[in-house]
């Protein structure tokens, strides 16, 4: 009788168990009052176009999924900055990060394609590689995946352009001795070597602090996050030199993923394709807007480029391909090349 009433005891307790955790695949159940949380960390500001778009995305996932979902952004570095935030990402401490590509080199190298020189002609190129198959794998590949996390989208910034506070950078001789912040990655500092310059890996976070007290006379980004850093203020010439590519990639943390219920993670997916397209429309106009700004703060000269300097910069750089065409490999290269 004992055991009988032992039995009973534990198959009630396997049901009610079952019932809680939603029954199928260990998923949880979720309400309102109750929601899934994705912490989502990024390191730039909240008016940046990454900023603007993780709120959105915060705001769509909120009313697909009538709340049973929560994205809590923490922008600019709050909860992680450039040297943690993918080790949060795949220890499952933030769900959701969304970095420049090229701080994936840590995983990756081949994420270092967007530093390639002037491998981009233009916005419509990028795009056409964001919906390449090319740029599938690399959001799929298994380096992502053995480290537990996974790419879902890519998201747009823009050109970069040279900013410094010595001189004016029209010719490579122009960029000699002097020392810029770069982001991260082997790629970038043989960019800065080809011109005769040096370069110091310093965080996003950290860098207008670096500019402003000298550590390096310069740095390299796209026009809004020059503008939303407000490196005008420490900066007195910016080149308009589209000579590399900064772009994201929205990663998630793979169990996480996989363990949100699929209604849920359907409507999360859905809030994340709206908010991509909001981002790419974003990215075109707000990079357009920074440029003004930029200007009309009368701190920084603004210098174009002939399209024979342009040519010689690109020659200038052309030791990058030699060097690390195998390492990106051609698959990536020539085709996103092909994509023109
Ligand atoms: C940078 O470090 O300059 C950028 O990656 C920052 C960003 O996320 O746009």
């Amino acid at each position: 009788m004992k055991k009988l009433v032992m039995v009973a005891l534990v198959s009630l307790l396997v049901l009610v168990t079952a019932a809680c955790s939603g029954g199928s695949g260990g998923q949880k159940t979720v309400s309102e009052s109750d929601p899934i949380v994705i912490k989502f960390s990024h390191v730039t500001s909240i008016d940046s176009v990454k900023g603007k778009a993780a709120n959105r995305f915060a705001e769509l996932v909120a009313e697909k999924t009538g709340g049973k979902a929560k994205v809590e952004v923490y922008p600019s570095s709050q909860l992680y900055g450039d040297n943690d935030e993918l080790d949060a990402l795949v220890s499952g401490n933030v769900h959701m990060i969304a970095p420049s590509v090229t701080k994936m080199v840590k995983l990756d190298p081949r994420w270092q394609y967007v530093d390639m020189p002037f491998l981009f002609n233009d916005q419509e190129h990028t795009r056409k590689f964001f919906e390449s198959d090319i740029a599938k794998t690399l959001l799929n590949s298994d380096k992502l995946s053995s480290n537990d996390i996974m790419g879902l989208a890519f998201w747009e910034n823009g050109f970069k352009h040279f900013t410094n506070n010595k001189h004016p950078l029209k010719k490579p001789e122009d960029f000699a001795g002097l020392k810029f912040r770069a982001q991260a990655g082997k790629v970038l500092e043989a960019q800065f070597k080809a011109l005769g310059a040096g370069s110091a890996t310093i965080a996003f976070g950290e860098t207008y602090a670096a500019l402003q007290q000298g550590t390096v006379d310069g740095q390299e980004n796209t026009y809004n996050n020059i503008d939303t850093q407000k490196y005008q203020e420490v900066q007195k010439y910016m080149t308009l030199s589209e000579h590399g590519r900064l772009d994201y990639a929205v990663f998630v943390n793979k169990s996480f993923w996989e363990k949100m219920p699929d209604d849920i993670r359907a409507q999360v997916e859905e809030a994340l394709k709206e908010a991509t397209e909001l981002e790419w429309k974003l990215a075109a106009e707000e990079n357009a807007a920074s440029l003004e700004n930029i200007k009309n703060s009368g701190k920084v000269e603004v210098l174009s480029l002939t399209d024979e300097e342009r040519a010689a910069l690109e020659e200038a750089l052309q030791p990058v391909y030699d060097e690390f065409s195998e390492v990106i490999t051609s698959e990536l290269i020539d085709g996103i090349r092909n994509l023109k």
